[in-house]
């Protein structure tokens, strides 16, 4: 897929700038580029626009507290929670739109954001920045969980959770998901099975979000948490 980013005003050109820079994401103001999707800055958050599917709104994200607020009063954020055991480090290895990462965040555990789509790990930065300190991520890293499980310092637990497409979908998910799905449709393919095994030699543990009917990444889950569309399987070093 082809990315650009460009931004609303001139007051944030140098921060649009510098962050194609370190995304890898070519800024392009006038649109000459004709990428597939955009990105602009704004002063009040970031938009990434699926240039073919113009009916399909912007696709934006945001921890802001209503939002937040809503989200932590939802069972899936509460059984995350409960697989997560008590606040600490934790590495989102597949932190996509940060949902569950700003979730963490806000229940004090200190985040450090793998993603290996630059729109998305770019969009995550930007929005990061904007929480207030003690909520802001350690680091956000674009790259491929695969490639660094194994370089990574032993650390106290791994996130992973694997993009699925629900079984028997008869309907088009939500258009935020459609727009996800385009996105990342030509990435790399990862054997998550292969990335648990690695990352198991290194975390204490680590939690796998699965949709309900799928089997897990591994047999022996120490502990799953259930709801009703997912689950969290935690596999516990032994
Ligand atoms: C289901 S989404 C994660 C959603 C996220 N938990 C949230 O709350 O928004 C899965 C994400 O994993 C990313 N991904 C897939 N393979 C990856 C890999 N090998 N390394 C890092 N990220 C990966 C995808 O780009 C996608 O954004």
């Amino acid at each position: 897929m082809k990315l650009a980013i460009h931004c609303q005003s001139t007051e944030l050109r140098d921060q649009a700038q510098n962050l194609g820079l370190k995304f890898g994401i070519p800024f392009d103001q006038s649109g000459h580029l004709n990428a597939d999707f955009v990105l602009t800055l704004t002063e009040s958050g970031i938009e990434l626009v699926d240039k073919k599917h113009p009916e399909l709104s912007g696709l934006s994200i945001s921890p802001n507290e209503g939002r937040l607020g809503y989200r932590l009063k939802q069972n899936d954020f509460d059984l995350l929670l409960r697989a997560m055991g008590t606040p600490g480090e934790v590495i989102d290895g597949t932190a996509g739109l940060g949902r569950d990462a700003f979730v963490l965040s806000h229940k004090g555990y200190r985040v450090s954001a793998i993603e290996q789509n630059p729109a998305l790990a770019l969009m995550l930065e930007y929005v990061q920045r904007h929480l207030p300190t003690e909520n802001q991520f350690v680091a956000v890293t674009c790259a491929d969980i695969h490639q660094i499980v194994t370089d990574m310092p032993i650390g106290e637990r791994l996130y992973l959770d694997p993009m699925f497409k629900p079984p028997n979908r008869k309907s088009l998910p939500k258009k935020d998901i459609q727009i996800l799905e385009r996105l990342v449709a030509d990435d790399p393919q990862t054997d998550f099975s292969e990335v648990l095994k690695l990352a198991r030699t290194r975390f204490h543990r680590i939690v796998v979000k699965r949709h309900i009917k799928q089997e897990p990444l591994a047999k022996d889950v120490s502990i799953s948490f259930k709801g009703i569309a997912i689950r969290f399987d935690v596999y516990l070093k032994a």
